[in-house]
């Protein structure tokens, strides 16, 4: 028989802590995982699944009987001493991170209790520092969480690397969190302070490499170069590396812009200003822009134009909606005066109480109906698999904007579409000298 293995509290069960709760009781640790939404803890009681994330409900099935929702905080307390912290750290107005959650959590910790605190929850540098000065006796780790949502099992369960921040005084604590991921990975041992902009620095880096990517994509489109092409030739060199420089219309999502805007104010709030960082954030945002620019090229006024949105959540495998690119996106066409219709495979419920007067289908083709044009908003994979000749014939007009340089343009091109991408100017081009496109680009109601 197996020998019991260490309980892990988790207090806040979003995409994160669902993920830790199913992956520790995976890893066979009794876990007790704490929300204050009643709601969303007798849903998940109930065994239903509460987000879209691959893998998730098998795990969370299998794992049932390990796994206890509350909403009391004192079975909590009494269920484990390991306390994974992995509630929401939104941006407030001032584009600070939020941390009145994490506040509340700390708050709710009787005095001289022997639980240690383990922050996962993504919070300013300085932040455990400040907390371990309220509360002198609490055994504090910080345990910045990396996983990317749509392939959130698989990187918990494999992660690059495990950061654990401890400071002095700390490391027994310190050494029982270690013990938690010594099945799943490399740790890397920090200060409190180090650990916490670990997590800034790297997403900040990522979305900077997103950013930057997209400016020589733009720039591909003025003198005629591709934008993949160079990419891929970048990318060889290991000083760079491949990863994140996919060009696009921009990074959503619950973290990076939150991360992003929340490490520059935090550079701002002692004095600092981090340029590169306002340029990151500026570039992203006309990025989205971008694409009505493209449609306006090809069908000048979109004043009444039916414009059709593939795909809502901010990136495939997920029905996450914060942040969208589609959110922006369809906001700029409602105030160009087009008519914005719909598609995602999972995320149309979130996406309809965020999208006010945009029409959504019940699949993609329904979408395509007399559109005037598609925008190609988030890559999943059954977009690619589409029958886009049979699309074509759908629309008023076959008009393509790729947003994500997902689709082959020259499959469209063979289909009867202009295509759009971002930064594939001399891809278009090779299409636009076929005859194929030049016919069948001319719209439904011109054409024989
Ligand atoms: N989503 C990601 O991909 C991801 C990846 C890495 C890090 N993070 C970070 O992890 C943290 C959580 O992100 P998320 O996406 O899981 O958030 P989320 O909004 O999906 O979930 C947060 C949960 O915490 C609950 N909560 C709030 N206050 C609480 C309290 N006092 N007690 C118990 N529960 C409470 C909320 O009801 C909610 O269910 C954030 O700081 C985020 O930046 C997120």
């Amino acid at each position: 028989m197996s020998e019991q293995r260490e309980p892990v509290g988790v207090i806040g069960v979003g995409w994160v802590g669902l993920v830790t709760a199913a992956c520790f009781a995976e890893l066979g640790h009794p876990v007790v995982a704490r929300d204050i939404l009643a709601e969303k803890v007798a849903a998940l009681s109930r065994g239903e699944v509460t987000i879209h994330e691959p893998g998730l409900e098998e795990m969370l099935r299998r794992n049932a009987e390990r796994i206890a929702f509350t909403t009391d905080m004192s079975e909590l307390l009494a269920g484990a001493r390991l306390l994974f912290v992995c509630v929401d750290t939104p941006p407030t107005y001032s584009g600070d991170a939020d941390l009145s959650r994490v506040r509340a959590v700390v708050e709710e910790l009787p005095e001289g209790s022997d639980h240690v605190l383990i922050m996962k929850s993504t919070v300013p540098a300085g932040t455990g520092e400040a907390i371990r000065r309220d509360l002198p006796g609490l055994s504090y780790v910080s345990c910045p969480e990396f996983l990317k949502e749509g392939t959130a099992v698989e990187d918990f369960m494999h992660p690059d690397r495990v950061v654990i921040g401890a400071d002095p005084g700390d490391e027994d604590a310190a050494a029982a969190v270690a013990d938690l991921y010594e099945p799943l990975g490399e740790i890397l041992h920090t200060d409190v302070s180090s650990a916490e902009m670990i997590k800034l620095a790297s997403n900040a880096f990522l979305a900077t490499k997103i950013s930057f990517i997209n400016e020589i994509a733009n720039v591909c489109e003025e003198v005629g170069a591709d934008v993949g092409e160079v990419a891929r030739g970048m990318g060889l060199d290991e000083r760079i590396g491949s990863s994140f420089l996919r060009a696009g219309i921009g990074y959503g999502g619950s973290c990076f812009p939150k991360d992003v805007t929340a490490l520059k104010m935090l550079a701002g709030n002692t004095g600092y200003h981090f340029q590169l960082l306002t340029a990151v954030i500026e570039v992203n945002e006309l990025q989205k822009r971008r694409v009505v620019g493209k449609l306006r090229a090809h069908l000048g006024s979109l004043l009444g134009k039916r414009i059709a949105l593939l795909g809502l959540a901010f990136k495939p495998d997920t029905d996450d909606m914060r942040e969208a690119s589609s959110l922006v996106l369809a906001a700029r066409l409602q105030g160009e005066g087009a008519e914005v219709v719909a598609f995602d495979p999972v995320a149309s419920e979130r996406a309809g109480e965020l999208l006010e007067g945009v029409e959504l289908t019940g699949s993609a083709m329904a979408a395509l109906d007399g559109a005037d044009a598609v925008v190609l908003v988030t890559e999943w994979r059954e977009f690619a698999e589409l029958d886009w000749a049979d699309a074509a014939n759908r629309m008023e007009r076959a008009l393509v904007v790729d947003g994500r340089n997902f689709l082959d343009p020259a499959a469209l091109a063979a289909a009867g579409f202009e295509y759009e991408g971002i930064g594939r100017s001399a891809s278009d081009r090779r299409i636009s000298a076929s005859s194929v496109a030049r016919v069948q680009s001319t719209p439904r109601s011109l054409r024989p």
